[in-house]
């Protein structure tokens, strides 16, 4: 009785000037989950408005994980952003589109983005929900299933928004080396914590490229104590064209699996992405704003999406198309001697070796081409994004120079 009291004592007090945005029944279940009113604070500038974030700050990927611009050059090979825009039916399908966008919903565009996954990906329609980009459902996975006693476990290095969201919170973050492989440790990651709140697992990651096998994540999932939940990024997997980890979501495991179109598909600047699980984890991720992120996406990238994702020949030739391209610059790497993580996405990490990596990046500058940064636990290795064929004769000619 008196924990009952404290409890509704304590959500008055959070309700509403130093919570504001977040809905009752999720302030309640934050609260449950053990998060402090100042960490209420801080999720409710994670979801939302200005006077929040402006009174506590934002964590780093604030800008909805896009980087901060980089500095203008001829060649961007740093922010792994496709090198050309959307393909071309998903264009025609955003132009044809714009002259109806007066309408909230024109027709039923997010059904029929839905028709799209469930087409491609064998889930059902429950089992899907659209999202502008995959940073915000990113984040929101670490609010919904980590807390002050409820771990991430991630690996090192990948891609940070995790940790640094978890982080943010106050969350408890074990961050767990690659293997000598580059893939993800997972039977390190399932000791790092008896009880941890999430997994996550980057394939290919985020900035090595490379694939941790499906046996090996089916395996986490079957070992992982219960209550936890595996979140699958495959932000890149149309360039690796290996088989995705979607069929886990399908069987209704803890598994989330999440989807940009930022990459291949060449729309990062259009905000789209999705994610497939089961049902009651999609109205978990939904509940701290209502379901206002995930409900109203622009109907032009709704559309744009829908014509690229089921495009598979043109997934195909844009795929081929980057192989060649960073073939050539491995080429051209491997005869300057220098040590390369082999990749099976659109990036690649070479290893200045005595040269710190922002060093590197500062020379390649002066030939006006921007390359990529480092992670913290390799300071000489630089991620390179692959470009177009032409990009990537830049950065090679522009090697040679820096070198010298
Ligand atoms: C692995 C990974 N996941 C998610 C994202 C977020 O992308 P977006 O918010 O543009 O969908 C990125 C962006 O670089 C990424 O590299």
């Amino acid at each position: 009785m008196s924990q009952a009291i404290s409890r509704r004592q304590l959500l008055a007090q959070t309700s509403p000037e130093t919570s504001p945005g977040l809905p009752g029944e999720a302030r309640e279940d934050l609260l449950d989950r053990g998060y402090s009113r100042r960490q209420l604070l801080r999720i409710a500038a994670v979801f939302s408005s200005v006077s929040v974030a402006a009174s506590v700050g934002r964590p780093a990927w604030a800008s909805g994980g896009v980087p901060d611009p980089a500095p203008e050059a001829k060649t961007r090979i740093g922010a792994n952003e496709c090198w050309t825009g959307p393909m071309l039916p998903g264009q025609a399908a955003a132009a044809a589109i714009i002259s109806a966008s007066n309408r909230y919903s024109p027709k039923d565009q997010r059904g029929d983005f839905i028709k799209a996954v469930m087409q491609v990906e064998a889930v059902p329609y429950d089992h899907v929900a659209p999202w502008p980009g995959s940073s915000d459902p990113l984040s929101r996975a670490v609010v919904t299933f980590c807390s002050p006693t409820k771990a991430l476990i991630t690996a090192d290095p990948t891609f940070e928004l995790a940790g640094r969201t978890a982080d943010w919170l106050g969350a408890p973050v074990k961050r767990v080396p690659l293997k000598p492989d580059y893939t993800h440790d997972v039977k390190a990651m399932l000791a790092a914590d008896p009880s941890p709140g999430l997994y996550y697992i980057c394939t290919p990651n985020n900035p090595t490229g490379t694939v941790t096998a499906l046996a090996d994540i089916e395996w986490l999932v079957a070992n992982k104590p219960a209550g936890s939940i595996v979140l699958v990024d495959e932000a890149y997997t149309h360039f690796a064209g290996v088989p995705t980890a979607s069929y886990l979501a399908k069987a209704d495991k803890d598994v989330i699996v999440m989807r940009t179109f930022s990459k291949i598909f060449g729309m990062a600047g259009m905000r789209m992405g999705y994610v497939m699980t089961r049902p009651d984890i999609i109205t978990k991720l939904m509940r701290y704003d209502g379901g206002m992120q995930s409900g109203a996406l622009p109907i032009p990238s709704l559309a744009c999406a829908t014509a690229s994702l089921t495009a598979a020949d043109l997934i195909a030739a844009r795929r081929k198309e980057m192989q060649q391209a960073r073939g050539m610059a491995l080429e051209h790497l491997k005869k300057r001697k220098l040590k390369v993580i082999g990749s099976d996405a659109n990036m690649f990490m070479v290893d200045w070796k005595t040269r710190p990596a922002k060093d590197m990046q500062a020379a390649f500058r002066t030939q006006d081409v921007e390359i990529g940064r480092s992670w913290q636990i390799w300071p000489t290795v630089s991620r390179v994004t692959v470009g177009s064929m032409e990009d990537m004769t830049a950065f090679c000619a522009a090697l040679d120079k820096v070198r010298t």
